[in-house]
């Protein structure tokens, strides 16, 4: 698409932008609470609130306090809380087994979630690093992450987080043909109306960092099987586009509804090929590192906090997302709806 404009000085481009209702008019991109996906960490401990530290203002919450966050995103406007668990250590093995307990801290918080709040959509991880002591999304045999054999424990965990109630389920694991196999299996459970949103473009980035303490993931690199210590045989190198639309393109084969692209402000470029390419409902993830950067400058005094969410939250939708899963929705909602 062309734009055309004028000469100056018969076009003056500021005349546009003289007041607040002219630059209201010609906003091309609304940001509203309507966009934004509530990330938010539970724990499976007594306290209603365990502040994470890398992430001031915000904790881990109980199942009871999820459910009463559930009821806040009601009334914030927002429409879907995606929720990562903090789980004991004790109950951490190397298979991950955890995360296909029925009754484990995921099931129990989306069923209090949607017993609170039965309008607010409820979106729950795919990826086993919350419930391994390797702190790997998979299983890991001898010093390498096995694709399908992982493939097959996660088509499990999205029954059993279905079946307590999840109306997303969000794989974030990045391995081959999950997506596909995930589909398959709801399918075959008679869970056909349950989304996928796929972590179809999901790098291996340094801007994860803060997450791994909120759900206090295990070390990558420590331990026994030559535990590797990054994830990069499974998340995707920085440095290339291509391949996200590759990615991209699989996952739509394989039944993804809803696509999304992780980190996020680094990588608005990607946001924005994915969305011309391919125009599925596509979402952008401003993740742990996103929050933890506008947070210490906030709090340092060199940036305006209010001001930053604001901005880069609708940097996303101008790229092209149709929304944001972000730490920021309960203060960004609030100050959307103020
Ligand atoms: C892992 C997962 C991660 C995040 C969400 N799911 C971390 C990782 O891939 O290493 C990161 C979220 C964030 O940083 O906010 N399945």
């Amino acid at each position: 698409m062309t734009t055309y404009s004028g000469r100056y000085p018969a076009s003056r481009p500021r005349r546009l932008r003289q007041n607040n209702w002219i630059r209201s008019l010609t906003r091309e991109t609304q940001l509203g609470p309507g966009d934004l996906i509530w990330a938010l960490v539970v724990h499976d401990g007594a306290e209603d609130e365990v502040p994470v530290s890398a992430m001031p203002g915000t904790a881990r919450l109980s199942v009871r306090a999820a459910a009463g966050a559930a009821k806040r995103a009601a009334t914030l406007g927002i429409p879907a809380i995606a929720i990562f668990p903090h789980i004991d250590t004790r109950k951490k093995n190397a298979h991950g087994k955890e995360a296909l307990n029925p009754d484990g801290l995921v099931c129990q918080a989306v069923r209090a979630m949607k017993d609170a709040a039965p309008d607010v959509g409820i979106m729950v991880d795919v990826a086993l690093d919350p419930f391994t002591d390797h702190g790997h999304d998979g299983l890991l045999e001898n010093g390498a992450i096995v694709n399908d054999e992982t493939v097959k424990v996660l088509v499990e965990q999205a029954i059993v987080q279905t079946r307590a109630g999840a109306d997303i389920v969000a794989p974030s694991d990045m391995m081959d043909g999950r997506v596909g196999a995930i589909r398959a299996g709801l399918d075959a459970a008679g869970h056909q109306d349950t989304l996928i949103m796929s972590y179809a473009a999901k790098y291996a980035s340094a801007f994860y960092g803060p997450y791994r303490e909120a759900i206090g993931s295990g070390k990558l690199g420590s331990g026994a099987n030559a535990n590797p210590g990054d994830k990069r045989t499974y998340q995707m190198d920085y440095a290339n586009t291509d391949e996200a639309l590759r990615e991209v393109a699989l996952d739509i084969a394989e039944g993804a509804d809803l696509l999304l692209v992780k980190p996020g402000m680094p990588y608005l470029d990607i946001v924005a090929r994915v969305k011309a390419e391919f125009g599925l409902p596509t979402y952008a993830f401003q993740v742990s590192g996103e929050y933890a950067m506008i947070k210490a400058a906030s709090a340092n005094g060199w940036l305006d906090e209010e001001r930053a969410i604001i901005e880069s939250l609708s940097a996303f939708k101008r790229a092209g997302a149709d929304g944001v899963v972000t730490y920021f929705a309960p203060k960004a909602a609030a100050l959307l709806g103020a």
